[in-house]
Formats: C-alpha cells, structure tokens, sequence
C-alpha cells in the first residue's frame, strides 16, 4: 500500500513515526509525501495537553469520513485512504474508549508497540477492523532502531523510553510507561551505522534523558572501560558517540536540573561535537509551586544547574518549558516565574496553559486559574521572551557561529538556513552550491529574537 504518517507531539513521536515508516517500508509499502495519495493513513498521536489529544482524534475522524466517503469528506483531500490507523500517546490514554470517539478505526496502537503495525496492517487488509494494541508499562519495543534509507543528516536516537517522574501535570509516564535506557552498545551501533550513512547530527532522546542507566543498567560489565574515565552512564554515553567517526554534532533532550551533574559539564567541555545547548524545562519559578508540581528542586537548585552550564561557556544555550495557569498558581507565584527567567536569561522558551489529564495528581485539584488569565499570562512570558532572545543574540552579532546548512529557506529561496551548536536558526546566503549538512562559518551580522542572520566566511 502506499502509506503516510502524520505526526503530533513531541520529538520522541517524530522518532517513532520514522521507525514506522521505516518498518512499513521493509513490509513492501510505499512512502508518499503527500497524504491524499495515501492508501494508508496512520495518526501519531499526542495526549500532554487535552487541546494535542483532540487535535489527533479529530484529524483521525476526518480520514475515517474521507474513507467512508461521507458528506463533504468525499471530495476531501484523501480520496485514496482505505485504511486508517492511530497510534501513540493518546491511544494508551483513551484504551477502548478510542472505538467509542472513532467508530470505523482500523486500528490504534499504543507507544512501546509500534513494531507491532506492519503485522495490524496485514491483518486490516485480511478484513479486521477495530484492532486495539495496548503495550504493557515495562515493554520493550521491537524496531526501535529502524531508520529509512532517507540521506537526511540528522536523526533521532531514542535512548530511554517512559518516564519515572510522576510530575503532578504529566500523563506521560501513564502513557509512555516506566524508564527502561537501552544498552549503550546498542545506541553505540545505531550511531555508529547512521553514521556511516552520512548522518552528520543525532539527537538523543529520553523524557528525562539525563536519567539514562539509573533504572536499569546500559553499560554492562564486558563494555570497554570509559577512557576517559567516566562513572556515569550519559556522559559516558556521550564519550562513546563523540569518538565516532564522520558524525560531527551530539544533541539530546530532554533534561531535569538534578542530571546537570559535574561529570555532564565535564562532557560539554571536553568533547567538542556535543552542542552547548540544553532543553532544561523548568515549568515554574515559585518554590510553592515546583513543590506542588513535585518537580523535586528548588528555584535556586535550578539557577545553579544553569549558572554551571554557562559558568565554562557564557554563550551556553539553555532553552525551556513553562506551564501558567497551574491550579492556585497566583499573581506572585507568576511573577516569580517571569523573575527566574529573567536570571536564567533564557535562549528560547515555551509556554503552556495548564490544562488537566485524567488520572494525573492535579486533575483532581480544582483548575481554578481563569481561561482568560492564563491567556494573559502566557502573552506576558511570550512577550519578555521576545525582548530577553533579542537581547542574548544581540550579543553574538561578529562572532563566527559554526551552522550545519539545512536547506533554502522557505521564505527567499536565495538563502539557506541552519542551526548552530547552541541551536539557533541562522540565516546565510551561500557563496557557491552547498550539499545540505555541510558545516558552515557564518559571522553575525543582523540579530533578531528567534533567528540570526549573517554572512558565509569561508
Ligand atoms: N498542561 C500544560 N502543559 C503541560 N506540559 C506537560 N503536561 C502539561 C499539562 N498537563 C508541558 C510541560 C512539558 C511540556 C512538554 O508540556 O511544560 O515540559
Ligand atoms: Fe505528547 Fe508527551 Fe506523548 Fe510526546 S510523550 S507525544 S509530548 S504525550
């Protein structure tokens, strides 16, 4: 069948849907870009906030009225859709109640079990309708290290799976189940073949990817000892991958302050292919708050964790999340929030309305946070941050930022854009034809809140 994956959420989703599409892909099936050439439709859904949840159901419902050929859906942009999958965090939330939402589902897969599809599939086009795969919290999935044959220079690399946190907000360990870090030799090897392919950046990703070998050991006692002589699991993970050949940038996300240990800084400034950017979500700068939340630090542990990461770098980037509208949060509570991210001079951040998940602590605390003012409060943060971005790359402009070109911008197909180590968006204007990947010296010469734009050096 030709087949597309439309993808919600979070980066561990888009590093799912590839294995799916790369699994599928090796069954015989056809990739196409464009959906409405798709015979095969599968959602990968989102369930963090109600608003991505819907977002996922309702796209689903479409496809499932384009298949039937009901109403408006008839002329819709998938008249070749015959079968109709969803998968992801919303699946493991809604269990059976799926089928009530989307009567004629093929099928709906949970996450740990997306190996599982390519077999759902076979059996749709055998005749079965209304298939319900529901992984178990401490599975292990199969397929996890598919990858397509696509000459990307980037990939995902999920190194450990669910979360053990149990912030208060956060349905995701309900949904993604318990920690479980894969063994380094086999996030070692992934590496090291999508090197081989000409991959030139991985990012790697956990919940909590800092966590990496605490619940269950990666490194196992034949490994090869650190060189360098690293105790720790994800620095040492970290030395591994630096040491592979042809790969030039090491990413990862996401982190919590308590992982922001020495060994981890000593990482940063011993291994130059691991960019000095960190995603450390923060989510509130009032200590009553993080306390309700049981986010487990302090404002001031927190502020720590980012004057060490800029403390040997000051260009460090760090970037963050933050919920407004927590239950009880008040005006002082907010003010705190706006305060803190105005110490920890962040690079970039997003916000989000708190919005309840069935089953999680706080859904059973009143959300008692005005619609209205957590819209307020969310333009408040989004409109410092604009000002605070534009004050921190106002610093860079002259400097020289190492970008790996990502392709022709989308808005003047004259210039290229691309990121630096600190995953800032630079813009530039190519002195010749340039390959997509390729490392580039661009100097700073205009600085905006969101993006830096500047000219090639060499
Ligand atoms: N409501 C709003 N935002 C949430 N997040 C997680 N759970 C919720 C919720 N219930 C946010 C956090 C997290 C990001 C991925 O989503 O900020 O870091
Ligand atoms: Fe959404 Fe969280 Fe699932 Fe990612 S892990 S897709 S953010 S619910």
């Amino acid at each position: 069948m030709t087949f597309h994956v439309h993808t919600y959420g979070c980066q561990m989703n888009v590093r799912d849907s590839e294995a799916v599409e790369a699994l599928l892909a090796a069954a015989g099936h056809v990739r196409v870009d464009d959906e409405a050439d798709a015979e095969l439709v599968i959602v990968n859904s989102c369930t963090v906030r109600d608003m991505a949840e819907r977002k996922a159901v309702g796209k689903c419902g479409n496809l499932i009225a384009a298949k039937e050929g009901r109403g408006r859906a008839r002329r819709s942009a998938n008249a070749a859709v015959k079968i109709v999958g969803l998968m992801g965090c919303a699946v493991k939330r809604m269990g059976l109640e799926v089928f009530k939402s989307l009567p004629n589902l093929d099928f709906a897969v949970g996450p740990r079990r997306f190996g599982a599809i390519p077999h759902l599939v076979a059996r749709c086009l055998a005749g079965e309708k209304g298939i319900l795969e529901l992984p178990d919290d401490d599975e292990v999935p199969t397929g996890m290290d598919a990858h397509g044959s696509g000459n990307s220079f980037q990939s995902y690399v999920t190194v450990l799976l669910g979360c053990d946190n149990r912030c208060s907000y956060c349905i995701v360990p309900d949904v993604r189940g318990h920690e479980y870090s894969r063994p380094a030799r086999e996030v070692v090897a992934e590496v090291r073949a999508l090197a081989a392919r000409g991959v030139k950046e991985v990012c790697l990703l956990g919940q909590s990817v800092l966590r990496y070998g605490v619940r269950n050991p990666a490194w196992l006692p034949d490994d090869p000892p650190s060189p360098g002589g690293y105790t720790e699991a994800f620095p040492r993970l970290l030395e591994a991958l630096s040491a592979i050949e042809g790969l030039e940038r090491i990413r990862f996300t996401s982190a919590h302050p308590k992982g922001c240990t020495d060994e981890l800084v000593r990482a940063y400034a011993e291994f130059p292919k691991v960019c000095r950017h960190l995603h450390l979500p923060v989510q509130s700068g009032s200590d009553r708050m993080l306390k309700e939340m049981g986010r487990r630090y302090t404002r001031a542990e927190y502020l720590a964790a980012v004057a060490k990461l800029r403390a040997f770098d000051p260009e460090f980037a760090v970037t963050t999340d933050v919920i407004v509208g927590y239950p009880g949060e008040t005006e002082s509570d907010f003010e705190a929030t706006r305060s803190l991210m105005e110490e920890a001079g962040f690079d970039n951040a997003f916000v989000f309305k708190y919005s309840p998940r069935p089953g999680t602590r706080s859904a059973a605390l009143p959300d008692d946070v005005p619609t209205a003012e957590k819209e307020r409060r969310d333009q408040v943060l989004l409109s410092d941050q604009q000002v605070r971005g534009q004050a921190r790359n106002d610093r860079l402009v002259g400097t020289v930022r190492e970008v790996l070109a990502e392709g022709p911008s989308l808005r003047n197909a004259a210039r290229w854009s691309g990121r630096d180590g600190g995953n800032r968006i630079v813009v530039f204007e190519p002195k010749g034809p340039l390959v997509v990947g390729t490392p580039v010296k661009v100097r700073i010469a205009e600085a905006h809140p969101q993006i830096l734009i500047g000219e090639v050096v060499v």
